[in-house]
């Protein structure tokens, strides 16, 4: 190999090791609590079920149409992350569907037992944001209400 051809492999091995294709994704979590956004009538922010973050967790009133809600402000348009951390201390699934200011995002999310009203899971979703404000409401799909949304 002469020097010259050394010079262009490591100017290739530079310019590719600086293409978008070869970095990683980095990726910004943000934390709403649900108790500081708003529920339908009925619904409480309660503490009796130890484990919580924030200052409590939502209550839903148990029936179908029951609903909580969180204000989401992005700069960015696009399928966006979102982590549902929540209690169900039944032995049935309670889906809900979510919507993203007014419109379905998702028909149905299941939400299935997680042992124990005390014992949290997490739900992931990918949801479509709009740039500005996206009022994200989770809505329950059966007489049970949601579950106890974190
Ligand atoms: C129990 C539990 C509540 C829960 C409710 C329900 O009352 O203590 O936290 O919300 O069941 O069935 O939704
Ligand atoms: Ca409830």
């Amino acid at each position: 190999m002469n020097n010259k051809f050394i010079i262009l492999l490591l100017c290739l091995i530079f310019a590719l090791a600086k293409s978008p294709a070869l970095k990683a994704q980095t990726c910004t979590w943000t934390t709403f609590q649900a108790e500081s956004g708003t529920r339908s009538s009925g619904s409480t922010i309660d503490t009796n079920h130890t484990g919580y973050t924030g200052s409590g967790f939502v209550n839903t009133a148990n029936a179908t149409g029951s609903w909580f809600e969180i204000s989401v402000a992005t700069t960015t348009a696009g399928a966006t992350n979102l982590q549902l951390r929540y209690a169900n201390g039944t032995t049935a699934d309670r889906p809900v569907s979510v919507s993203v200011n007014g419109t379905t995002a998702v028909a149905s999310v299941s939400l299935p037992a997680t042992g124990a009203w005390t014992t949290r899971s997490i739900k992931n979703l990918s949801v479509n944001l709009n740039a500005g404000n996206n009022a994200i409401r989770f809505t329950s799909l059966t007489s049970q209400g949601a579950p106890n949304i974190d």
